[in-house]
């Protein structure tokens, strides 16, 4: 038998390959992606090498990641708890999906992945497994093993001879990173009352650090999607790398919160979201012009609910596929141009086109329409609209 791990060349997964042989007598295959976590997973081979392991996967998911997952959760203007931008929550269908995808090409029966059996992260790889493959094997290591201390685990290393790599300048914070978001848990951040130290964060600059000078960009949509910038067609990641790098430069795109697990727990995480932010702010800016009222309520209103299927790891679901649906949908008149401001931690958007336009300036103007509305129908607009609030007064139901 064999089983596919989620491989990150660290210490945690290092252990855990080593402990799948031993534990499970198994073949170990690694899968190690490249999801713009900003470090090279080229290196990820030697270790896995050095670890006997024969059958390597590396990829760069890069781009897929952005069109097939990110973007598709902009349209729908997703938010979790008003506020988190679910950057970890994206991508874990994704490596599920690959997990299973070499599970068939390999003849593996099972996957294997690095989370804690306190979180969320394991709820989503393993739903996301069971969702594309039934019949698969999950192995969690966390929630079977006894090394639930770094210094147990360094004593793993020594026993088996796994080299250990001694990197200077590690985070004392449990991070994940990717092309949307870094994110930070634990650690001091363990107290809901303690500020991050502002050497924590690593893509932007303090807003009080940031330029005196606004930056100005145009982004283009098509149905909903950025494809350019001031101008320049993009590629979905090269969009999403662009604007981490604007927004990180101009302090944007900063969070600290304490959210909902899915397993029960609140939990506090800090997170740093540049392009995310911005886009977020952006979109809804292109909707503003280019969507029906009606359309746009309802899409705000079923938002919640598609954004906590993500963070609960339901991306691989019927009910997910529906919604995304629907959005998809909706996005279809989602084209033109936002401009937008960036400065000291802001995304003030100033202004906003659009060949589908619903906006009519002869219709809003506060100058004479020319008849295009007639204001004598306002009112019976009102009292008909006033009538049942009416009735319940003369019936005594007093609001006062
Ligand atoms: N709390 C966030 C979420 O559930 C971030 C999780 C970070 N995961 C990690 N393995 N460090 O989406
Ligand atoms: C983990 O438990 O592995 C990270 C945190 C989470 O999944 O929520």
């Amino acid at each position: 038998n064999k089983v596919v791990l989620a491989y990150s060349g660290g210490l945690d997964t290092s252990v855990i390959a080593k402990w799948l042989e031993e534990t499970y007598r198994c073949e170990v295959v690694t899968f190690t992606a490249d999801l713009g976590q900003g470090e090279e997973v080229e290196p990820a081979r030697a270790k896995a090498e050095a670890l006997g392991i024969k059958e390597i996967f590396i990829e760069d998911l890069r781009e897929e990641f952005t069109r097939d997952y990110v973007f598709p959760m902009f349209r729908a203007n997703t938010i979790y708890e008003g506020e988190y931008l679910l950057g970890t929550s994206i991508a874990r269908p994704l490596i599920a999906k690959r997990l299973v995808e070499i599970a068939n090409e390999t003849g593996a029966d099972a996957i294997s992945h690095g989370a804690t059996g306190k979180g969320n992260d394991q709820v989503r790889f393993e739903l996301g497994a069971y969702a594309l493959k039934p019949g698969i094997q999950v192995i969690a290591p966390w929630r079977e093993w006894d090394l639930n201390s770094r210094e147990s685990l360094l004593a793993y290393c020594e026993k088996h001879n796994i080299v250990v790599e001694k990197k200077k300048g590690k985070s004392p914070y449990s991070m994940d990173a990717n092309l949307l978001h870094i994110s930070y848990e634990g650690g001091i951040l363990e107290d809901p009352w303690a500020e991050a130290e502002e050497d924590m964060w690593r893509w932007s600059v303090s807003p009080e650090q940031a330029p005196d000078q606004p930056t100005y960009i145009e982004l283009s949509y098509q149905k909903g999607d950025i494809v350019a910038i001031d101008d320049q067609p993009m590629t979905p990641a090269a969009v999403l790398a662009y604007l981490n790098k604007v927004g990180g430069d101009n302090g944007i795109g900063r969070l600290d919160i304490v959210e909902n697990r899915y397993v029960g727990m609140k939990s506090r995480g800090c997170y740093e979201t540049p392009g995310g932010t911005i886009m977020l702010k952006a979109h809804r800016a292109i909707e503003s012009i280019t969507l029906d009222r009606e359309v746009a309520h309802l899409k705000d209103e079923l938002m919640p609910r598609y954004a906590k299927l993500i963070y609960n790891g339901y991306w691989w679901s019927p009910e997910r596929e529906m919604l995304q649906q629907m959005i998809d949908r909706s996005q279809l008149p989602v084209n033109g141009k936002v401009r937008l401001k960036l400065y000291k931690g802001n995304v003030t958007v100033v202004g906003r086109q659009s060949d589908n336009s619903l906006f009519d300036e002869n219709i809003a103007t506060f100058e004479d329409d020319a008849g295009a509305y007639d204001q004598a129908d306002a009112a019976g607009f009102i009292k008909l609209n006033a009538l049942r609030l009416k009735i319940a007064a003369n019936k005594g139901r007093n609001l006062l």
